[in-house]
Formats: C-alpha cells, structure tokens, sequence
C-alpha cells in the first residue's frame, strides 16, 4: 500500500497507509492525528485541515481550486506550499507523499 508520511505541529514524523481514493485528510484522521481537526468534514469551507506539502509532491497532487486559494486565504500560516488536506485525493502515484500539518490560526 503506497505510505503517507505526516509529520506533526512538534515535529515529529510518522509514516502511515494511504489508502487510494481518500483524501488526505481523511488518512490523517483515521490515523488518530488529532491536531487536524476537519471540523467541515471535507467540504471545503472551515481551513482547520491545513497542511504544508512537500516541494517534491507539489506538481503530483491535484490542482488547487478557486474555493480552496480563497479559503486558504484565510490563514496567517499559508506559504507557497499550502493546501487543504480534503482537497487533495490520495492514490498509488503520491506513494511517500510529505505532509506537515499547518499550526493552528
Ligand atoms: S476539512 Fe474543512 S476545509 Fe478541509
């Protein structure tokens, strides 16, 4: 199974199971993350699945939509490599995909 590889507010770094077809958001809840909260629930619009992804991944996950720059917009932490992490669909060609998860507004 292809891996995701999180790493936490405090750095600390842990691969887990991607499963195809989840999005990214959903691996890190059902890996018992609790620091991302997904309070939407995947619907694009509460920003508290905030993730940074790795430079090497940014051309490999799906493109960002108007809704998520404009929510993203929202965050005093967003950088150049910011996403919502419901936004992004796991699959076989993400496998080692980088996530950091973004500090809490
Ligand atoms: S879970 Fe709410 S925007 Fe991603």
């Amino acid at each position: 199974m292809a891996k995701l590889v999180v790493v936490t507010r405090d750095g600390t770094e842990k691969e887990v199971d991607g499963q195809e077809g989840l999005s990214v958001m959903e691996i890190i809840r059902d890996s018992g993350f609790d620091e991302l909260l997904a309070l939407c629930g995947g619907c694009c619009s509460c920003a508290t699945c905030h993730i940074h992804v790795d430079a090497a991944f940014a051309d490999k996950v799906d493109p960002m939509s108007e809704d998520e720059n404009d929510l993203l917009d929202s965050s005093a932490h967003r950088d150049a490599t910011s996403r919502l992490s419901c936004q992004i669909h796991f699959k076989a060609a993400l496998d080692g995909l980088k996530v950091t998860i973004a500090q809490e507004d």
